[in-house]
Parts: structure tokens; C-alpha cells; sequence
């Protein structure tokens, strides 16, 4: 009988809990079943995300646009790309990526160890043949070591290059940042300004509509009408990956697009149209610019986004109101409050 009632209670309240918009100091990553961690796994993985065999010229590789002193961002509006081509978002954050229930800006990818293998095929961004390379890393004698250690066998197969690359992101973690602390019960955690910020951020500013749970985020799309990047217009590069990755999606007017359709690209519902996932905010003051496209440079310009409701014609958030003093404090907040600990990186030796 105690049993149902618990069952009951867990069952109608947890959701309810969670959809409430708290923010909740932060906990371990979830880690699938199918994919668990070891500790050579994660080397492995770490190797393959700094080795420039995983594109087609040999340039680049994962963390030369999710740089670990960014973020693991990079730093650039509309992110690095292959020579000759040109990118058309902005590189996000891989920090607490673990979380996410969808990735991309517009989830087109549920899984990190999906979400893997796009950059390496992309014409835009790597550009390696996936067959290709599953040879060229059985070639070096150490991954062939390594990868008896980890999966049982030497066989190189990209979804084995995935799941190891997909084991490192998942330590890839922003914690024990002042508002973690603070909602832990340290009272004194937060200064006195990002306190302030701290109540703006759950009150009037209802930044925790969305920005919410342990990552900041709902895992949902919201069409904000953030403003389209020029470059999106000016630059037939920018032009011709869109085109490129609209026709892969079947979006039947790809050759006419002149904007980035957001969430519509993958489920086709009007709703949808320029929806964008609400992002962590997590070390938000490293990861600038700002939005899928890179087009606020700064936090302020981002804070008085929200404060005049958003972008033209959009129909989700309204003016905030809120004063000099209050778009301050709302900065220190997200600055201050959401830098995690420092932690201790070291470049990998690539075979
Ligand atoms: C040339 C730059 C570039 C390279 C190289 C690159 N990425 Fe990215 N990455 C991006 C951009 C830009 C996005 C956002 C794309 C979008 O949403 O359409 C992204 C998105 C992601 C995301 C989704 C994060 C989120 O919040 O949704 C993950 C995870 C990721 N990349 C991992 C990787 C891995 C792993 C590699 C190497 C195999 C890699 N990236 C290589 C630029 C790059
Ligand atoms: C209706 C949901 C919603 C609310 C409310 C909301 N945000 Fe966001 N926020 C988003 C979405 C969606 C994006 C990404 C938009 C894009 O990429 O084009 C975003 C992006 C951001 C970014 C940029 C992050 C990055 O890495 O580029 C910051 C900073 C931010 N929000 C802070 C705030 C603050 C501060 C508030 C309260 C004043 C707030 N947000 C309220 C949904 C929301």
C-alpha cells in the first residue's frame, strides 16, 4: 500500500516539479547505457577530438571550433568552416552538452554519438569520407592498440570513433559555479550585485521560463525573431550552405531561402518557423557572441533583447521593463554566477 503511494507521488509530482522552472544546482551527467564511460574510452575519445585526421585536408579537427579555453566554443559569429566554404551558425558551447536532450540549434541530432558524425561528413565543416577514415585511423598502430583496450577488437568503425568522441564530451562540465553553491545553502556564495541579478533572473525577468534546471535550459525551440546575421545575405558562401543543408532536410524552396528556418527544417511545422533551443548558460561570459547566429557581440546587447521583448513580431516574450541598474545586476549575475570551478585541461598526444 506505502509502496502505490509513493509510486503515485513520484509518478504526478517529479514532472510537475520539473516543469516549474526552478533552478537546480547541478548533478551528474546521464550517461546511456549503451555507451558507458571508462577511463581509456575517454582518452581515446579525446585524442580522436584533437587529430586532424578527422578532416578531408588534414587542417582541422573537433576543438578547432569548441576550443577548450572558449568553452569550447569559438569565438567568431558565424563559425570556422573548410577552406573555400563558409559555416551559417555559430559554434556553440560543449560544456554540460551531456544534458542536452537534443543537439544543434535546431535538434536535429538526439544523441552525441549521432551528433559526432555530422561535423566529420559535413562538406562545410570537416569534410572527411567517413569509410575513408575508419582505414586511415586503422593505419596508426597505437589507435589499433587502443582500440582492442576500449572495445575488445581493433576494428576502427566510425560509430566505435563516435562513441569514444561522445564519452569525452560527456566530461566536458561547467560545476560548482557560485549559483550552485548558493542553491546548495551557501548564503554568501553569490556577491551581493549577482544576488540582485540572481532575483531578476527568476522574477521579473523570467529568464527561468526557459533557462532552467541544472544546464539552464528546457530543452525546447522558441522563435524569438532574433535578428537575421547580414552576412547571411551578403555572403553567397553563407548562401550556399544553407541551400546545401535545406535540400538535405527537403525543404522544397531551398533554392529561394534567404534565412535560417530554425526548428522548421526538421519538423516542417509552421510553429516551428526560425525556432532556435534555448542554450545552456553556463560560462556565458566565455562563449560570446551570442545567439545561433552570432549576432549580439555582447551580454548587454543580448539583455536588452529581452528587454524589449524580443525581436519584431514575435509573439512569446514581452517588454520587461527593466532598469539601467537592473540590466547591471542581471549581467553580473550571469557573469559572476554561472563561471564554473576552473579545471585542469592537458592537449592530448596524438598518435
Ligand atoms: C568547422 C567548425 C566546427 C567543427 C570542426 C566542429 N564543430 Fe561542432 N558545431 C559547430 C557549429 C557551427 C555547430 C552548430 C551547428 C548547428 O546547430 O547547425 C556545432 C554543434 C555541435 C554540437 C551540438 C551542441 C549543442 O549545443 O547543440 C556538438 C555536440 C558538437 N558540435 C560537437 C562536435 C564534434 C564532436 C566535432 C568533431 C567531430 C565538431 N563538433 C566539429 C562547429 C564545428
Ligand atoms: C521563451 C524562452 C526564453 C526566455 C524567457 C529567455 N530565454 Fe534566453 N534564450 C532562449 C533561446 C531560444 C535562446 C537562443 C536563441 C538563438 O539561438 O537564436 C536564448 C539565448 C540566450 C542567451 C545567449 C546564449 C548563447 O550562448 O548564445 C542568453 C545570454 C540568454 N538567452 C539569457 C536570457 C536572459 C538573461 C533571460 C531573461 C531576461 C532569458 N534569456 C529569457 C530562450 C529564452
Amino acid at each position: 500500500m506505502k509502496k502505490t503511494i509513493w509510486i503515485i507521488f513520484i509518478a504526478f509530482c517529479l514532472p510537475a516539479y520539473s516543469l516549474a522552472g526552478h533552478l537546480e544546482p547541478f548533478r551528474d551527467v546521464p550517461i546511456p547505457e549503451y555507451n558507458p564511460q571508462t577511463p581509456e574510452k575517454v582518452e581515446l575519445g579525446k585524442k580522436l577530438f584533437f587529430d586532424r585526421r578527422l578532416s578531408g585536408d588534414g587542417t582541422t579537427n573537433c576543438g578547432t571550433c569548441h576550443d577548450p579555453e572558449l568553452a569550447y566554443s569559438d569565438g567568431l559569429e558565424i563559425s570556422l568552416h573548410y577552406p573555400t566554404t563558409r559555416n551559417w551558425r555559430n559554434s556553440p558551447t560543449l560544456v554540460n552538452v551531456a544534458f542536452h536532450k537534443y543537439q544543434f540549434h535546431d535538434g536535429r541530432a538526439a544523441t552525441l554519438e549521432d551528433q559526432a558524425l555530422f561535423p566529420m561528413m559535413s562538406a562545410f565543416e570537416l569534410n572527411q569520407n567517413l569509410e575513408y577514415l575508419e582505414e586511415e585511423i586503422r593505419s596508426v598502430p597505437e589507435y589499433v592498440e587502443e582500440f582492442t583496450k576500449v572495445f575488445g577488437d581493433g576494428d576502427t568503425t566510425k560509430e566505435r570513433i563516435a562513441m569514444a568522441i561522445a564519452a569525452f564530451e560527456r566530461t566536458l562540465i561547467s560545476c560548482d559555479a557560485p549559483l550552485d553553491r548558493f542553491l546548495q545553502g551557501e548564503a554568501d556564495a553569490l556577491s551581493p550585485d549577482a544576488l540582485k541579478g540572481y532575483e531578476i533572473f527568476t522574477g521579473k525577468g523570467k529568464c527561468t521560463d526557459c533557462h532552467f534546471g541544472p544546464n539552464l535550459a528546457d530543452d525546447k525551440f522558441h522563435a524569438l525573431q532574433v535578428p537575421e546575421n547580414p552576412e547571411h545575405l551578403t555572403d553567397p558562401r553563407i548562401a550556399a550552405t544553407r541551400r546545401f543543408v535545406a535540400k538535405v532536410y527537403h525543404f522544397e524552396e531551398y533554392r529561394t531561402l534567404d534565412e535560417d528556418p530554425g526548428r522548421y527544417l526538421i519538423t516542417k511545422d509552421p510553429k516551428d518557423w526560425k525556432a532556435f533551443k534555448t542554450p545552456t548558460l553556463r560560462e556565458i561570459a566565455k562563449t560570446a557572441p551570442y545567439m545561433h547566429n552570432g549576432i549580439f557581440a555582447t551580454l548587454d546587447e543580448v539583455i536588452d533583447f529581452f528587454n524589449t521583448g524580443c525581436g519584431e513580431g514575435n509573439t512569446v516574450l514581452k517588454p520587461l521593463q527593466l532598469t539601467a541598474e537592473e540590466k547591471e545586476q542581471l549581467k553580473v549575475f550571469l557573469v559572476e554566477g554561472l563561471a564554473g570551478a576552473p579545471r585542469d585541461f592537458t592537449y592530448p598526444k596524438i598518435p
